[in-house]
């Protein structure tokens, strides 16, 4: 089954939150969807298709850590995933390898499942140490059990509008299954993102070891969102029906110019 995330950042209310809940339903999708929402909009979703996910956790259990969100606090609201080591994270808040690491293991104890993102940086990715930078967070980030998601993302494409290439995406995809087989962990789903629209998403749908996507800004707008369930209906499995009400978005996939 292939995964899709939306990644809210620090965007929206309850209102949009409720406006993509209703819109979600009226779906028909084998894929499986998870929102990516604020703490502030965690709580309160009935529906058993869509799961809900934070964009953090604190690395302490609860105790006098003020303004830290704990793992046990997570799971209460009925989140089941929690991101880990977003590149926004990393930049704005000096994460570490070893944080998203003692960040993931807390998710697995409390009953979360880590979504743990991994991505060169531009001068990296130019210097062509994406493959020696993506392995070293992989093995630093990623814990020895329990169940976790990984998400290949190249810091320089997120909300750049830029992706990476089709030949990028497969070897650092097969690298890392590859990394992850070694260590008996082989079916942990592997994910892509970066300015992963419905105009683009085709391009990566059918690449070995992409198992879903983290889709930030197109994921905020019923319009813009369900146009790549859509596209990623079409490309994968046989679903039973079509997704409607899709809004204006150009539904097809382009060729790179
Ligand atoms: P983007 O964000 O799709 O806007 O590039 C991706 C992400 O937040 O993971």
């Amino acid at each position: 089954m292939k995964i899709l995330v939306g990644n809210w950042k620090s965007n929206g209310n309850m209102a949009d939150k409720n406006k993509m809940i209703r819109a979600l339903e009226r779906t028909n999708t084998d894929i499986k969807i998870i929102l990516s929402l604020p703490y502030t909009l965690l709580s309160g979703n009935n529906n058993k298709k869509i799961a809900i996910c934070a964009q953090d956790i604190s690395e302490h259990p609860n105790g006098p850590f003020t303004g830290d969100i704990s793992g046990q606090m997570i799971k209460d609201t009925g989140a089941k995933y929690v991101l880990i080591g977003h590149s926004e994270r990393r930049t704005n808040h000096q994460e570490t390898d070893k944080i998203a690491k003692n960040k993931a293991i807390m998710a697995i104890k409390n009953g979360l499942i880590p979504i743990i993102c991994i991505g060169e940086t531009l001068s990296e990715y130019k210097s062509k140490k994406t493959k020696t930078i993506i392995k070293k967070m992989l093995l630093d980030c990623t814990p020895d059990s329990g169940k976790f998601i990984v998400a290949y993302e190249p810091r320089w494409a997120i909300g750049t509008g830029i992706t990476a290439t089709k030949t990028d995406v497969q070897t650092i995809h097969q690298m890392i299954f590859d990394i992850l087989k070694t260590k008996g962990q082989e079916k942990t789903p592997i994910l892509f993102g970066g300015s992963i629209t419905a105009k683009n998403v085709c391009e990566f749908i059918n690449i070995p070891h992409v198992d879903g996507f983290i889709v930030g800004g197109a994921s905020l707008k019923p319009a813009t969102f369900l146009p790549i369930i859509d596209q990623m209906n079409k490309k994968t499995s046989k679903p039973k029906t079509k997704v409607t009400n899709h809004g204006k978005q150009n539904r097809k996939c382009k060729k790179r110019s």
